[in-house]
């Protein structure tokens, strides 16, 4: 063995049990014979391309899948635990390793799983994600002289990286790193530096890349660039991850699932069910029944303007079942938060399963489930949080019932369920719809829910969204809507005494809900509400508007 080899050598490639897979040195000879990524005219059509992230518990992780589906290639997130076998079911053209919050030279730090540079593939290590190939293939990463958070300017020099093919020569990228690389593994080389960084790029001048900064976040601004060359020039990825190759895929997917068999599905007015349903309609037409429960608790005229789509423009099979006595009977004299949820949770269960019922053998169930939720219950880091809220209303049906779930829109965001629903042929407005919780107006009513105070609500919701709407702001809000307080002031009107209820105003911008910021909405907008919501809407007197950011406070105030 020479020394270089030696060297490498005694640097394992390990896995959390610590047993030795192989040499960097060993793999990239065999890699010599290792055919490169296929050029985009070798991709079978309708080969489906995807991408592998490991997941090492950085917050940003699922920036990085929302990057790569920009770029309309498939990704998922994979747990670093998971053992490769998993990951390869996705034929992955290559992977991206995340970055997290661990040190590479700690005990117990997270790695790689076992075979993935014995693949082959290309691998895009980002900041522990690049440390982690540094250590396992032979260098060595240290705590360094100087941090490096927030931006940076990424002078490139004349190595040529595919990873910023077209790009200027100095860049600037979103740093967020305390540990470096004090020597690199054999046959790397650096690509790029900053000023505290001297290999801020590496790379073997084949298929495995560091970037010692983060591309998926805006901060970079060519960030997204970056992640696409790596995409298109590195793993060959041409961009078939299209609204409409996703339809074709999912009906073809559904129609061998469900075969002869009978599915349901709870509509509930909102975009996530609406596109579940219009996709499992297209696969299996008229085996689909939907069931759309109204619980007493939507905005004004949500009801009626959801089966109209439904029933008359899309000629689906509804039932609709005017549930709302039930729903308040339930929710007389409950004011904590959690158990308005579980009411009106077991009670839509209650419903739900009685009027299946009577729709005689059902087999499948659909739901709207998408990526975030997927991921925040797959993580462990998130299963071990403390519990803000129960977000998941409906907690499962009886497995009396015995339903297969069928969940279409499972790996999806919530920008990728948009396009394909208007692929589909929903209408706009149902697709632009603003989120809207589960147990609807209760949690934005401050105590107990009652008929009176749902009609204040009601009232005041209403010229919310219609002045958001009028100022053309609706789709640019994450959420805008009206709370009301069990709070009652003073106040004049005429010449009389007014003692009425307080109404709170929330609107807020937000890519996925995990945060969110209070939206400087004009004054002159809020003028016009808070005037109306007074003048019109009888019982109120005051109303407020809340300037609070999520966290320290969430979207709901319940
Ligand atoms: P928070 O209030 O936790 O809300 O910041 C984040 C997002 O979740 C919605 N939300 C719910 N959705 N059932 C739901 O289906 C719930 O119980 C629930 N609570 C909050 C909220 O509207 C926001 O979009």
């Amino acid at each position: 063995m020479s020394g270089a080899k030696e060297k490498a050598a005694s640097h394992r490639v390990s896995t959390s049990d610590d047993v030795e897979v192989s040499t960097y040195l060993e793999i990239a000879k065999e890699m010599q014979g290792v055919q490169a990524a296929p050029k985009p005219e070798e991709i079978p059509h309708g080969a489906r391309e995807a991408v592998a992230i490991i997941d090492f518990g950085s917050q940003y992780s699922h920036l990085i899948a929302r990057r790569v589906r920009e770029c309309n290639v498939y990704c998922e997130l994979f747990h670093y635990d998971t053992p490769l076998e998993k990951i390869m079911s996705i034929q992955p053209r290559g992977f991206i390793l995340s970055g997290g919050p661990a040190s590479v030279y700690e005990k117990n730090a997270p790695l790689t799983p076992v075979g993935i540079y014995e693949s082959h593939l290309p691998v895009l290590g980002i900041c522990y994600g690049m440390q982690l190939i540094t250590h396992q293939l032979g260098g060595t990463v240290a705590p360094g002289a100087r941090h490096e958070y927030g931006q940076a300017v990424l002078h490139l020099n004349d190595d040529k990286s595919p990873l910023f093919l077209d790009l200027e020569e100095s860049l600037t990228v979103w740093m967020s790193h305390g540990d470096e690389i004090m020597e690199m593994p054999t046959g790397f080389r650096s690509s790029a530096s900053t000023e505290n960084s001297p290999n801020a790029v590496i790379s073997d001048g084949l298929k495995i890349f560091g970037l010692q900064f983060h591309p998926e976040v805006v901060h970079t601004p060519q960030g997204k660039q970056i992640i696409r060359n790596f995409l298109y020039n590195v793993c060959g990825c041409r961009g078939t991850w299209t609204p409409g190759n996703f339809i074709q895929e999912s009906i073809a997917a559904i129609k061998g699932q469900v075969g002869n068999g009978k599915v349901i599905c709870a509509l509930s007015g909102g975009v996530d069910s609406a596109v579940a349903a219009k996709l499992v309609h297209a696969a299996i037409g008229d085996q689909l029944t939907c069931i759309f429960v109204n619980n007493g608790l939507l905005r004004r005229e949500e009801p009626e303007r959801a089966l109209e789509t439904f029933r008359k423009n899309l000629q689906m099979n509804v039932v609709y079942v005017d549930a709302s006595d039930l729903f308040l009977d339930n929710l007389k004299g409950v004011i904590d938060p959690e158990q308005k949820r579980k009411n009106i949770g077991r009670e839509f269960i209650k419903v739900f399963e009685s009027e299946a019922t009577k729709l005689g053998k059902i087999d499948f169930l659909t739901q709207g489930t998408l990526y975030p939720d997927v991921i925040e219950s797959a993580t462990p880091e998130t299963k071990a949080a403390a519990k803000i809220k129960t977000h998941h209303n409906v907690g499962g049906l009886p497995s009396r019932m015995a339903l297969t779930l069928i969940e279409p829109l499972r790996y999806l965001f919530k920008d990728e369920v948009r396009n394909v629903g208007l692929e589909l042929g929903l209408p706009e407005d149902m697709v632009w719809r603003q989120p809207f919780p589960g147990p609807g107006l209760a949690i934005r009513i401050i105590g107990e829910v009652t008929r009176e105070r749902l009609d204040i609500l009601r009232g005041a919701d209403w010229i919310v969204m219609n002045e958001i709407k009028k100022a053309k702001l609706y789709r640019q809000m994450w959420q805008t809507f009206a709370i009301l307080t069990d709070l009652r002031s003073v106040g004049v009107m005429g010449d009389g005494r007014t003692y009425g209820y307080l109404v709170a105003l929330r609107a807020v911008t937000s890519q996925d809900a995990m945060t969110a910021d209070w939206a400087r909405l004009p004054y002159n907008l809020l003028a016009t509400i808070s005037n109306r919501i007074v003048n019109e809407v009888a019982g109120v007197n005051r109303v407020v508007y809340d300037i609070t950011s999520k966290p320290p406070s969430t979207i709901e105030w319940e």
